[in-house]
């Protein structure tokens, strides 16, 4: 037994400990557990050996910052990941409560388990293991864990723009991503970005009978139908000039590399979605779709009447909520502009509507061929026993454009969560040998990177 092996309970603990904390950044109730999240985090560095652990407070929730700059001549390494959580609902899906972590068939169940209270305290203890075995470490990290990512939160944006030199470093380090398959290491190179907003429609200036009224009335819930409708159509294609202007299809040695990936279809329909036929663009691939394709979603529509039993009556006003993922080279701003002049053309006579945005991020795409992905490949490949493969995500992580941009570092995202984690859904999980085998993946990084 290594190090690292003997100290699977004590890891556990911990992590149980940081999955009991509600830190769930949408809503504003849960403020107190945000700083106690942020205040473990800085505590889990201090006990780790890092120096300057510190909360920094400004606007938005608290960044942690932590820093080991002992290797003179070796790189450095800013090591990122988030405290905050997405909220639990629908609570009664849940098997066990979000917050009280239960250990099932070698998985752990908690809200943050995953994303990404599991993965960032992989990073900790990898570097809390190594200082405890030799009192250094083999190359210099920065911490920089954040509270606001699962609300895209843009105040570490603009700290990370602000702070170049205290952040200066050759590469981040990322554990926020998914491997392809089980066993299987897997970097990710490219994340879509987000455009989140409200429909606002308007019709009547109040509710009306729809027995007196219906029939010369506007239906605001209507309305929004229609504009989704003519946004994307029935076959996945999205309707809104312009929009596809800027988007980069993959390289050739991608979409090889893609289709020699370990996917089966029916699989991932049935068993990992639950559900019974794919949609969107028929001709364009599955992974091509979710990675290289951007997307126009509905999330939920608020208005008229949804309580029990039957009430007549034409809503007034109705609200969308929609988002759009974006690819390389879309850019949120242009993008919103064309979804506002879309949505205005598209409006059905009667109502009004307004598009309000909540929150946006760009789209990233990593060049791997940098000795830093190589090494944290490798580290993988050595861990897991297998060779790392290189995929894309569906899903954002906004500081990483901003890291490219402001800082001019590239990202390495190694990650440790599965498929069915069930990430911001009822259930979340993180496979338990794949936390134990994270942490011994990211010391071993460290350790190639410093030889
Ligand atoms: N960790 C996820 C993103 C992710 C999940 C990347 C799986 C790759 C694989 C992150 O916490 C997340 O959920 N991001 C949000 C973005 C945001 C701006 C709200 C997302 O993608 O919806
Ligand atoms: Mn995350
Ligand atoms: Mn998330």
């Amino acid at each position: 037994m290594n190090y690292y092996q003997q100290h699977h309970q004590e890891y556990l603990e911990g992590l149980k400990t940081f999955l009991r904390i509600p830190s769930i950044s949408t809503l504003s109730e849960h403020k107190p557990d945000i700083q106690k999240a942020a205040e473990f985090v800085r505590d889990e560095l201090t006990k780790a050996g890092l120096n300057q652990a510190q909360l920094i407070e400004g606007q938005g929730n608290p960044l942690v910052y932590a820093e080991w700059l002992g290797a003179p001549g070796k790189p450095t390494l800013l090591f990122y990941g988030h405290y905050d959580v997405q909220p639990p609902d629908p609570l009664d899906e849940w098997k066990t409560p979000p917050f009280e972590p239960a250990i099932r068939n070698d998985n752990i169940y908690a809200r943050g388990s995953a994303d990404d209270k599991g993965q960032t305290y992989i990073l900790i203890k990898a570097v809390d293991g190594l200082l405890k075995q030799h009192g250094r470490l083999p190359i210099n990290v920065k911490f920089l864990v954040e509270g606001e990512e699962e609300v895209g939160g843009e105040h570490i944006e603009s700290y990370v723009a602000s702070k170049p030199a205290r952040l200066k470093a050759d590469a981040a380090v990322i554990c926020d991503t998914e491997m392809f398959a089980p066993e299987l290491p897997t970097i990710c190179v490219g994340l879509r970005g987000i455009v989140y907003g409200e429909l606002w429609v308007q019709g009547a200036d109040h509710d009306l009978h729809s027995g007196i009224y219906g029939g010369a009335a506007p239906n605001p819930i209507q309305a929004i139908a229609e504009i989704l409708c003519a946004l994307k159509d029935a076959q996945g294609h999205i309707r809104i000039p312009g929009f596809y202007d800027r988007v980069q299809a993959p390289s050739e040695k991608e979409r090889a590399a893609w289709a020699r990936l370990p996917l089966d279809e029916k699989e991932y329909t049935e068993k990992e979605m639950g559900a019974k036929e794919l949609v969107g663009e028929p001709e364009i691939p599955l992974l091509e779709r979710t990675w290289a394709r951007p997307t126009l979603e509905v999330h939920g529509i608020r208005g008229g009447f949804t309580g029990e039993g039957a009430k007549t009556v034409i809503p007034a006003r109705a609200v969308a909520k929609i988002s759009m993922r974006l690819v390389a080279d879309q850019h949120p701003e242009e993008a919103t502009a064309q979804l506002k002049k879309a949505i205005a053309a598209a409006c059905p006579k009667g109502v009004t509507a307004e598009y309000k945005p909540i929150h946006s991020a760009r789209p990233s795409l990593v060049n791997p061929d940098n000795k830093f992905i190589q090494a944290a490949a490798e580290a993988m490949k050595q861990v897991f026993g297998k060779e790392t493969v290189y995929i894309r995500s569906g899903g954002s992580i906004p500081i990483v454009a901003a890291f490219d941009e402001f800082l001019g570092i590239p990202s390495v995202m190694m990650g440790f969560g599965l498929p069915d984690d069930n990430l911001h859904a009822p259930n979340e999980k993180m496979h338990l040998p794949n936390f134990f085998r994270g942490i011994e993946a990211v010391a071993r990084y460290l350790e190639i990177l410093g030889s």
